[in-house]
């Protein structure tokens, strides 16, 4: 695990940036594992802004999403169809056949699960997974407690997860119950996670995953058992980090032969 203390989340986002377009451009049929959230939206500007101005090409690029609502139309404004749509895919060049998000409206809902893992196997896994955290230490919406090696499959949304996406929602919506998620073991096979963190309200679920125990009690601390994970956050969501010193004396001082931004 790699921790990256920024400055500021335009900063983090930017370091991100580079990170998704090196990857991009090194392997321009890569598979992207995408997030929703307010954490990556400044990343998909970003990103969206190097495909206008350099002509960074998504064109045989194929992307999965992690997770969507159950009972949400994709044309409903908090579902995560219309957020990728507007923040993401309608500024760069992907070709929609290659886009995937769980649909919130499948019937048979333990097939198209299925399906989505047999899509992301079949796809080549994915190449870079971008995650958000919950302040719960969610991955995807993998509250705490889902299995350690659980794969796409619908989950039961916690109360404060509720709370904190409500912010999406206009007033008398409720939000859903339920979500279709990419499983904590479906994320640890990709080969790159890169997790974004920012502001007070992440510092603690920071913590327990980056410095806690490996535990289901804290999804985010999975990622200490994946072999390739950049941890990005702001000095907000650093906050309650033992050791963030030494992880940003770590990346200030990072030999030439180390350093892959
Ligand atoms: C979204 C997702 C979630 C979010 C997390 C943080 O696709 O899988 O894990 O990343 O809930 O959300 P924000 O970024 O809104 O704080």
């Amino acid at each position: 695990m790699e921790v990256i203390i920024l400055s500021s989340p335009e900063e983090a986002s930017e370091v991100a940036a580079r990170l998704v377009a090196r990857q991009v451009r090194e392997k321009p049929e890569s598979v992207l594992g995408l997030a929703t959230g307010g954490t990556p939206c400044k990343l998909y500007q970003l990103l969206a802004r190097m495909h206008r101005a350099r002509g960074l090409d998504f064109s045989k690029v194929t992307t999965f999403n992690l997770d969507e609502y159950i009972g949400l139309d994709p044309s409903h404004p908090a579902s995560y169809h219309r957020f990728m749509e507007e923040n993401f895919f309608s500024n760069v060049n992907i070709a929609r056949e290659r886009i995937h998000i769980p649909d919130g409206l499948a019937h048979d809902v333990p097939a198209h699960c299925a399906a989505y893992e047999k899509a992301i196997h079949e796809a080549g896994n994915i190449d870079l997974q971008i995650l958000g955290l919950g302040s719960d230490g969610h991955l995807g919406f993998n509250e705490p407690g889902s299995s350690l090696a659980s794969r796409t499959r619908i989950k039961t949304l916690t109360e404060r997860t509720r709370d904190d996406n409500a912010r999406f929602f206009t007033d008398g919506q409720e939000v859903p119950h339920h979500v279709i998620t990419m499983g904590l073991g479906t994320i640890m096979e990709s080969r790159m996670c890169l997790l974004l963190a920012f502001g007070k309200g992440k510092a603690q679920a920071v913590a327990a995953s980056v410095e806690g125990p490996v535990t289901a009690s804290v999804p985010g601390s999975l990622l200490q058992f994946h072999p390739r994970a950049k941890v990005l956050i702001d000095t907000e969501a650093a906050s309650l980090l033992t050791r963030a010193n030494y992880y940003q004396w770590v990346y200030k001082n990072k030999p030439t032969w180390q350093i892959d931004l």
